[in-house]
């Protein structure tokens, strides 16, 4: 089955009457769409404050975006007369195309702003910029930015809803979501799954949104790296008191031991400043020790999958033949990525009351 089919198939089994397209085009009972989110979440900013459940609905509705994204017309009017603002104040293909796309498919206006060429040249503050977007009437401020924390700051002192697309070192909420999505739609589910996340987790903002996502979603998660690429309360045996988040993460240097047996394997980038800053002896060194290759992946589970965040570094964590292999599920990454932003902006833009009376295709 190609993997077009198969995504397909898999949506022709979601429960189609829970879907917001469904209300959207009139062919179900509206009040059955799923409540993907909170009744009073505002903001997307990190998985922290996701329960399960919550999370859940978000993937019930990216099944449903899913098949938008299949049909030849890719257009729905779901956000019609809403304004989604991207702000990236950093490099992003992914995320930012992403974003975009999803917004235009469900009708929204959606308006690219980067800090290159606007007045945060001239020293315009971050708060003064939003303010000015906001007074444009941005119903969606979607921003990236390199301090940890830029998107809560937004998220305090406007009235916009703030999506986090990446902040710093901290978090990358939706690319946390799109891995645990990508994960149940090969896998079926996650709970139970041994999930190997090899690399950078010190500095990754992928790492740490998939790492409250995937332990509330009940995998059995596996950080495997140089102990000068961790943080060090992974290091501290206090992480295993009763009622710590991560209590039950698993700890390993030695990536084939990590593994062994593994459902998902998830190398991170390996940004070439950790030598400069004296974390790795070389890049060479790092790949010799750490590089997931086809030799490596013997170790895992026949069926495991192979993720990454991107952008990757082929041949430092990652071989071209096991990203580009019958394992690799990167490139649907990708394809996911749209349906749970989708299913992130339909979630944040529209109020309680009106996900249960979305209306009728005109
Ligand atoms: N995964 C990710 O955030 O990729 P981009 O930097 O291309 O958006």
């Amino acid at each position: 089955m190609t993997q077009a089919n198969q995504v397909k198939d898999r949506t022709q089994t979601t429960n189609r009457s829970a879907s917001p397209i469904a209300a959207v085009s009139g062919a179900y009972a509206a009040e059955n769409s799923v409540e993907s989110f909170r009744s009073d979440r505002r903001h997307v900013l990190d998985l922290d404050d996701f329960s399960p459940e919550e999370i859940e609905g978000v993937f019930q509705n990216a099944d449903a975006m899913s098949e938008v994204l299949n049909r030849q017309i890719k257009k729905v009017p779901t956000l019609r007369g809403k304004t989604v603002i991207t702000m990236f104040y950093e490099a992003s293909t992914r995320t930012r195309v992403s974003f975009e796309q999803a917004g235009k498919i469900l009708s929204a206006d959606v308006i690219n702003v980067s800090g290159g060429g606007t007045s945060t040249e001239k020293g315009e503050s971050l708060y003064n910029t939003a303010l000015t977007l906001q007074a444009m009437n941005a119903d969606i401020i979607v921003i990236r930015h390199s301090h940890s924390g830029a998107p809560y700051f937004l998220a305090r002192n406007l009235d916009a809803c703030i999506i986090n697309a990446g902040d710093g070192t901290h978090a990358h909420p939706t690319q946390g979501l799109l891995d645990l999505y990508t994960i149940r739609r090969n896998l079926g589910n996650i709970k139970g799954r041994k999930v190997v996340i090899v690399g950078d987790v010190l500095y990754s903002r992928v790492a740490r949104s998939n790492l409250w996502g995937l332990t509330k979603m009940g995998a059995n998660v596996v950080l495997c790296a140089p102990p000068t690429l961790l943080p060090l309360d992974f290091l501290d045996e206090q992480r295993r008191t009763k009622g710590h988040p991560f209590a039950n993460v698993e700890i390993e240097t030695n990536v084939e031991r990590a593994l062994e047996g593994a459902d998902v394997v998830m190398p991170l980038r390996l940004q070439m400043e950790r030598q400069k800053a004296g974390h790795l002896p070389t890049l060479r060194e790092y790949s010799r020790m750490y590089g997931i290759n086809a030799e490596r992946l013997k170790l895992a589970s026949p069926n495991v999958l192979v993720m990454h965040p991107g952008p990757m570094n082929e041949g430092v964590e990652i071989d071209p033949e096991v990203a580009h292999g019958s394992r690799s599920v990167i490139e649907e990454q990708v394809t996911n990525g749209v349906a749970i932003r989708m299913a992130i902006l339909y979630g944040i833009a529209t109020p309680v009351r009106e996900r249960r009376y979305v209306g009728s295709r005109q």
